[in-house]
């Protein structure tokens, strides 16, 4: 199960709730596609651009930048994908125009529950199957930052929800289409991100039934983020026990042997949940080591990157 190549995929997404590291790892994998020479592009969801302060680069917003050799940004809103897809799909197939430059059908898609997230997901969609004018395709890889899971996972649901309601008609084919593509094994990867912490580990349980189950999409690692590196060992561990006894509260060796002993039992409650993670998630696992800065910035990502790239087949 540990042979599986992420880095063969096309689409890959990251998801799982909100403060996990899901843009961190993202952007940490995206530059790692660009690293091997790939053409790459990185897909921020409507959410509070945070790329631009990881990479040191200028703010990313609905317009795709360069922000380092190979690798591209973009953070879509709905409002800002929806003008461009259409004006994309035109290329594609002129039937579009009657669905999105309509004004009776403008009115009847604003009622449809989820457009929005199906325009952003299209966008994604759309760049996975985009060409240059010589036929060659545009991208070699489009990494997703998916929106923090709250109800289960609505956006990546909502092409099979169209699907089932409209059940034909353009919108639905376009949404097939869509799901088509979000759900082939030799296209598209979702990975999990979660934390060893009790809350995270359960909730990604959840998030992986429901890929398997509804979403039906391929799924690739649970990646276990911000891991406090072992830094004793076992006979230093033992010294310290030791020897922390005859020592008065307060004296310098003594502070030191505490601050140890916190950091070390914060290591064994993490690997703990690690543990579980390997029980009780049944995908190959990559880990991915806390990195105390300020925050994370460029050569934090980068490094980030080279160990995700070594574990998930990038190498
Ligand atoms: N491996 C790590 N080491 C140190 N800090 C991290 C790590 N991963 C994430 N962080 C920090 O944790 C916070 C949440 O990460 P972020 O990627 O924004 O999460 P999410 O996108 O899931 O909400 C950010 O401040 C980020 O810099
Ligand atoms: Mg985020």
């Amino acid at each position: 199960m540990d042979s599986l190549n992420i880095y063969q995929r096309k689409l890959v997404l990251f998801s799982g709730k909100g403060g996990v590291g899901k843009t961190t790892i993202a952007s940490a994998f995206a530059l790692s596609c660009a690293r091997r020479g790939e053409r790459t592009l990185l897909m921020e969801l409507n959410t509070k651009d945070k790329v631009s302060l990881m990479f040191g680069a200028g703010h990313v917003g609905p317009e795709i930048r360069e922000i380092e050799d190979n690798l591209f940004a973009v953070n879509v809103t709905p409002d800002a994908a929806q003008e461009e897809y259409a004006v994309m799909i035109l290329k594609l197939r002129v039937v579009y125009r009657a669905v999105f430059e309509n004004k009776i059908m403008r009115a009847f898609l604003k009622a449809i529950p989820g457009l929005n997230e199906l325009v952003m997901l299209g966008k994604a969609y759309y760049h996975v199957i985009e060409e240059n004018d010589d036929g060659t395709p545009t991208w070699d890889k489009i990494v997703v930052d998916a929106p923090a899971t709250g109800h289960g996972i609505f956006l990546l649901q909502i092409p099979s929800v169209i699907t089932s309601i409209l059940g034909s008609g353009h919108l639905y084919e376009e949404a097939e289409r869509i799901l088509n593509v979000m759900q082939d094994p030799k296209l598209t990867a979702i990975n999990l991100v979660t934390l060893p912490e009790e809350m995270p580990v359960n909730e990604t349980e959840m998030l992986l039934e429901s890929v398997r189950d509804e979403l039906k999409m391929p799924l690739g690692y649970v990646i276990i983020n911000a891991l406090y590196p072992q830094l004793f060992s076992e006979e230093e561990l033992k010294m310290m026990d030791e020897n922390r006894p005859d020592l008065e509260a307060g004296d310098l060796v003594a502070n030191l042997i505490d601050a140890a002993q916190f950091r070390n039992m914060r290591h064994q409650m993490q690997q703990g949940y690690v543990e579980q993670v390997h029980e009780r998630i049944d995908l190959p696992a990559a880990h991915v080591d806390f990195h105390f800065v300020d925050h994370v910035d460029f050569p934090t990502i980068d490094s980030i990157g080279a160990s995700l790239a070594e574990q998930m087949g990038g190498e």
